[in-house]
């Protein structure tokens, strides 16, 4: 398994990158503590979609990133550290246990969605916690529903902490999101046609070609591999796809939703990785194939899978190791995506 290191040098940032150039987590003064799971009593958290939980509870979410905002940067629970942790998954600066030759890259393999799990339940705690709000969960951009086609409104108001200036601008909403994006550039379709083409383009990437694993979450990264074996259908699109839409094309890396060290910098990044979670659910519980049979689909059971780990900071700014075992149940996470529509199943090109 690839197991994180607590040793994190400067990883590779690209040419043209914006400061901070060191993206290493505050060091630990103790040893990290092995995961636990929060007690089973602990309220269940409901990820409702953006466009679904209106206005009031944005400014909740947009309160939670203000107040990490204002978290000294030595906090390892501030928003810029938290931008930095996901900065030093994606560069390779942390280092694979026994192989300080070695970096961890969470992209472009089957790391890929517990990975961003595991992130994003540590950053939903420490926003819940900032907040004085035990219950509170995750607003989700869900781009491949018609109505969270775009970004949505609350991440555009430039007087809010949502909102990043680094975006491109000519996507602004109303600007309808295309799934696809940077395999072909602009399109030049109607609204109408681009919400057709995205449901197609979801259908193709959660049903007809990720029958297996390996196609849903990405190929095998084992201990002493090369890095970004191969990405998994929604990894590639509308993952990467719409970072990049998301980011500014003008910048030669499209910061900073379309560079991995920038990403977390922009709010928009958590409600993003928020849909991406939730259709790993989907794909595990709900996909109906075109005969109209429902299928489950099982992930890996590989042990090289289950017992990879990576450390991150909890609540209390605890450096936690966690796998990717400790993460497949989001009930035993205690978050929910309730009940959300799939228009895209109808969608069979
Ligand atoms: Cu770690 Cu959306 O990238």
């Amino acid at each position: 398994p690839i197991v994180t290191d607590q040793l994190c040098v400067k990883g590779e940032v690209p040419p043209d990158a914006l400061p901070p150039f060191q993206c290493c987590p505050p060091a630990s003064a103790s040893e990290p503590i092995n995961f636990t799971f929060p007690d089973p009593g602990e309220p269940l958290r409901t990820r409702r979609l953006v466009h679904v939980v209106g206005d009031e509870y944005m400014a909740k979410y947009a309160r939670a990133v203000a107040l990490m905002k204002s978290l000294p940067v030595s906090d390892p629970r501030s928003f810029y550290q938290q931008a930095n942790v996901h900065c030093a998954y994606c560069t390779g600066a942390h280092r694979q246990a026994g192989r300080p030759d070695l970096g961890v890259q969470i992209h472009f393999s089957w790391l890929f969605f517990p990975f961003h799990r595991a992130y994003l339940y540590f950053f939903e705690r420490i926003a819940a916690k900032l907040l004085g709000d035990p219950g509170f969960a995750l607003p989700i951009w869900s781009w491949d529903v018609p109505e969270g086609m775009g970004i949505p409104e609350a991440f555009a108001d430039v007087a809010s902490p949502l909102y990043d200036p680094i975006r491109e601008p000519s996507h602004a909403p109303p600007k309808v999101a295309d799934l696809d994006f940077f395999l072909q550039g602009e399109k030049n379709l109607t609204d109408q046609q681009l919400i057709l083409h995205n449901l197609r383009v979801m259908y193709r990437q959660m049903v007809s070609g990720a029958t297996l694993p390996s196609l849903f979450l990405g190929q095998p990264y084992r201990a002493g591999d090369p890095e970004m074996p191969g990405p998994g259908t929604v990894e590639w699109a509308p993952h990467n796809t719409m970072h990049t839409w998301t980011g500014d094309n003008s910048r030669p890396n499209a910061e900073n939703m379309g560079a991995y060290y920038s990403a977390g910098r922009d709010p928009l990044f958590y409600p993003h990785h928020g849909n991406i979670d939730r259709l790993w659910e989907t794909w595990r519980n709900d996909i109906v194939g075109p005969d109209g049979s429902r299928r489950r689909h099982a992930d890996f059971t590989d042990p090289d899978w289950l017992d990879s780990s990576f450390l991150l900071y909890d609540e209390e700014a605890r450096l936690v190791r966690i796998t990717v075992r400790d993460v497949l149940d989001a009930d035993k996470l205690r978050y929910t995506y309730g009940d959300v529509a799939v228009p895209w199943l109808a969608a069979r090109p």
